[in-house]
Formats: C-alpha cells, structure tokens, sequence
C-alpha cells in the first residue's frame, strides 16, 4: 500500500515518520509532482495537481474537520473523502468557547481594563439565565461545547439540520425553527460546516433576531458571517461584541475593522487545533480499517458537503 502525504502549512516529515510506524508495511511519502500513484492520500489544503496525477486513490483522508476548502477542487472520481472526527478538537473547542462566554459573561474584558488602570471596582453580577447560550451545529464539535456549556448551568440550545436529542439542551432542527432558535439565544455560538447552505448564515437578518445585547461566537469558517452585517449590528448596538477565530481571508489582512474594533476579540484561527499524534493515530486507524473493508466514522458526504 502506497499513501502520499500533502500537507501545506504543516512540516511532513513527522507525519511521515508516525503513519509509517502506525502502518507497517505501507510505503509512505510526501507527495511531489510527478511520484507514482498512491493508494491514500492525507492531506490539508492539497493544490488540484495532486488529484489530478493521482486519479486512482481510494482514500482523501483531511487532516482536520471541516473539508469545504477539498470540496472546491476536483477529487478523484472513486475516492472516498474522510474529515478528522474529533481527534482531540471537541476538548479543545469546549474550553475556547467556555473561556470567550465566561470572558464576555463575567465582564473580564472590563476587568482587564480596570486593572491596566489601577482600578478596584466591581460590576454587578448578571444571571446566566439572561444568557441563553444557542450552539448552531450539533455534530461532533457542537454537542460537545453545548454540554460544556450547559455545566456552567447556562440555558444551553442547539440547532442542527436534522431533529437531535442531546441531554441539557433544546434542540431545534431544520430552516423551520431557525428563526425560533434564534430568537430566544443572546450568546450564539457557530460551530456549522461551510455548505452552500450555511454560508452567509450569519447576516443582518438572521443576527438581528437575536436577543438584545447578543454576542457572537465564530469558531467555524469566516464565511459563515457577513462581516458587515457584525460591524453594522455592533455599531447600531443590537450586539454587544463578537469573539471571532475565523475569518473570510486568513490571515486577517492588515487594517480589516476587526483587528481595532473595541468589541470584537480576534484569535488566528486557533480554536481547535489539529493534534498531531492523535489524528494520525486515527487516520492509521481509518486506513487499516479502509483496507479491511470495514465501516468508517466521518466519511463526507459529497452532496451535503460536510
Ligand atoms: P459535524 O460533526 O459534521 O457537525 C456538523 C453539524 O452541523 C451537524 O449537527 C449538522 O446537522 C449541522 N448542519 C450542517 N448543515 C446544516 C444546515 N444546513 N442547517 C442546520 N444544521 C446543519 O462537524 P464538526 O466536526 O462538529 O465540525 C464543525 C465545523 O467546525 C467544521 O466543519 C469546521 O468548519 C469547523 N472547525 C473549526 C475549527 C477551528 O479551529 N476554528 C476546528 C475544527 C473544526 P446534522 O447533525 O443534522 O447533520
Ligand atoms: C480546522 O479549522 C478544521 O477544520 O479542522
């Protein structure tokens, strides 16, 4: 068995080294124009050459979770795509999201303000039942920070796009109840793959039936917001501020109104990060039970696009 690794923006050899030691037997590479057809790939951000020379692969596994950048090239016509399901991101997602509502709930950016300034002041304790926290997305990533969530005894929702029952959480499903969802959450919280469907999701529309003084959780993919749609909901007072780790053009280019926004925090893209070992511990995993003939968790469907 032959695999091709092509991963941009991160170094190959390691995961060379570890798929190796994981899969005896398998040869191993980095990809590079020109190598000889491989079985699998593992890839991030691969260009379409890679494809294109490689048209018998049978397995893309993505070494993280969303595949909407993979969606837009051309994938080898029998190649099942495989995404990352959890691999050590759901934790880490759970305490980013955790941290920027208790940030924003708890007022610590003022606090943060006050002791700069040699300040010892107290604001007023607000109830968490004021902060309906709504998670939109119920998938591996999302249920996970809506029960981390709900144990800090927030009223936790969700929306997903089919009907779900997840302990501690309403849970509303389809375009049907989305306005409904949205109308009773103040702290909305984006963890939606990008799809035809949900890009743009966030607008001046759908943000505006928020609860007054809401706040915006983007951990999912900048092109899930409308970025002026936030400024012009911020500045007009409907929101109350924004913690955004994704953005439509990554890096944030250099004078983008959310760099010096006073109520926007931003973070690069950082939220869950792809954790070396345990994700080629499970793409091995996956391989092997490729191979075998064995069912797969996290295999894309190419019409849902996620
Ligand atoms: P997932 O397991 O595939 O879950 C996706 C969820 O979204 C599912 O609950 C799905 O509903 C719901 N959904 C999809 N389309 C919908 C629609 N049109 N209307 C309503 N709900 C819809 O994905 P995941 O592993 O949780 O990851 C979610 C996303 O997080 C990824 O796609 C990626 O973009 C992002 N991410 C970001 C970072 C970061 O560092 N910022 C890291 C990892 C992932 P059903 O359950 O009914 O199918
Ligand atoms: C990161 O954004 C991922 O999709 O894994």
């Amino acid at each position: 068995m032959r695999i091709v690794v092509c991963c941009t923006e991160m170094k190959p050899a390691p995961w060379i080294a570890g798929l190796s030691a994981a899969l005896p037997g398998a040869t191993v590479e980095e990809w590079r124009p020109g190598a000889p057809q491989a079985d699998h790939a593992v890839v991030w951000a691969p260009p379409q050459q890679l494809f294109d020379e490689q048209p018998r692969l049978k397995g893309v596994f993505n070494t993280g979770a969303g595949v909407d950048a993979l969606l837009k090239l051309r994938l080898p016509p029998e190649a099942v795509l495989v995404r990352l399901d959890d691999a050590g991101m759901s934790v880490q997602m759970a305490e980013f999201v955790c941290h920027a509502l208790v940030r924003h709930f708890r007022e610590l950016d003022g606090y943060e303000r006050d002791a700069a300034e040699g300040r010892w002041s107290f604001r007023r304790p607000r109830p968490r039942s004021d902060f309906p926290v709504g998670v939109m997305g119920l998938g591996v990533l999302g249920q996970r920070v809506a029960q981390a969530v709900a144990g800090f005894e927030f009223p936790v929702r969700g929306w997903s796009r089919g009907a779900k029952d997840v302990p501690g959480v309403q849970c509303f499903a389809g375009a049907q109840q989305f306005d409904a969802f949205l109308a009773g959450t103040r702290v909305l919280v984006n963890l939606l793959p990008l799809t035809p469907e949900t890009e743009n999701i966030m607008n001046r529309a759908t943000l505006g039936r928020l609860l007054p003084a809401g706040y915006v959780i983007n951990v999912a993919r900048g092109a899930h917001l409308v970025d002026e749609d936030l400024l012009a909901l911020l500045d007009g007072g409907h929101l109350a501020g924004a913690a955004l780790d994704v953005f439509r053009t990554e890096p944030l280019p250099p004078g983008h109104p959310f760099w010096a926004h006073p109520r926007i925090t931003v973070t690069p893209h950082t939220s869950a990060r792809t954790l070396r070992d345990e994700s080629i511990a499970q793409i091995a995993r996956k391989i092997r039970a490729f191979e075998q003939g064995e069912p797969l968790v996290g295999v894309v469907d190419l019409q849902r696009g996620y």
